[in-house]
Order: structure tokens, then C-alpha cells, then sequence
């Protein structure tokens, strides 16, 4: 009996902890999309990732190229809004297949 209500509470804790991580992960990815498309898609369509020779190969390469242009553009974005970014176009756009680096 115990033993059961036991197990009973840990899948229940597993699965709050599921919905927590899912969450603020969906909500990390919106702020990733507004900040991509207030700041950086006036300038190019979403193509321009797309595009046979485009230089983001990887995640890394990725980080870098978002961290550069937002400081080209002086928008002073946190490492936490660079990630969102990051993620957003690497689940939006990229598709990478490679693990990241
Ligand atoms: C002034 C216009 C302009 C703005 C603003 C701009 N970009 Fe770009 N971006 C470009 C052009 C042009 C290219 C393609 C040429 C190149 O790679 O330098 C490009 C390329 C990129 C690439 C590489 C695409 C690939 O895979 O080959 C990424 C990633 C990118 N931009 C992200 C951003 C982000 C994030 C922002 C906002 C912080 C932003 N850009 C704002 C003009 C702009």
C-alpha cells in the first residue's frame, strides 16, 4: 500500500516536472520569435537561413553570427535573449542534424 502511494507520487512529480520544463521552454522560444522579428527580420526574409551556402552550419556558428548581429545593431541583448534567439531560429529555421558545439 504504501509502497504503492509512493510510486503513485513520484510519476506525479515526474510528469509536474515535465510540464514545468515544457513550458518554459515553449515560452523562451516566443520571446526568441518576437525579438528575431522586431529586431532582425525587417532587414531579411526568413530565406536568407535557408539558403544552399548560408554560414551557419552548426549551433555554435549560429551563437556566434546572433551575437554579432545584435551587436551590430546595438541591441544589447542578455545572454539568455541571444539564446532564445538562438533556439528559436535553430527550431525554427535550421533543423540542425549534427550535435551541437
Ligand atoms: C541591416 C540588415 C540586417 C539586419 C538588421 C539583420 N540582418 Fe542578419 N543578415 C543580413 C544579411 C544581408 C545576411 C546575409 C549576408 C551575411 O551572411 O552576412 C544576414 C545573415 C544572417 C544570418 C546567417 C544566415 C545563414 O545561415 O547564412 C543570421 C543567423 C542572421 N543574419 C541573424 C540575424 C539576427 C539574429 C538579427 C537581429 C539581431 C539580424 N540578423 C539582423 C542582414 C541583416
Amino acid at each position: 500500500m504504501f509502497d504503492g502511494l509512493l510510486r503513485f507520487a513520484s510519476v506525479l512529480a515526474l510528469a509536474a516536472m515535465a510540464a514545468i520544463s515544457v513550458e518554459s521552454h515553449a515560452q523562451n522560444l516566443e520571446r526568441g520569435r518576437q525579438l528575431y522579428e522586431n529586431h532582425c527580420q525587417t532587414c531579411h526574409t526568413a530565406q536568407v537561413h535557408g539558403r544552399k551556402n548560408r554560414t551557419a552550419i552548426g549551433i555554435g556558428d549560429l551563437r556566434e553570427i546572433v551575437d554579432r548581429w545584435q551587436a551590430n545593431q546595438a541591441l544589447r541583448w542578455s545572454r539568455e535573449e541571444i539564446e532564445d534567439v538562438v533556439q528559436f531560429l535553430a527550431n525554427t529555421r535550421y533543423f540542425f542534424v549534427t550535435r551541437a558545439h
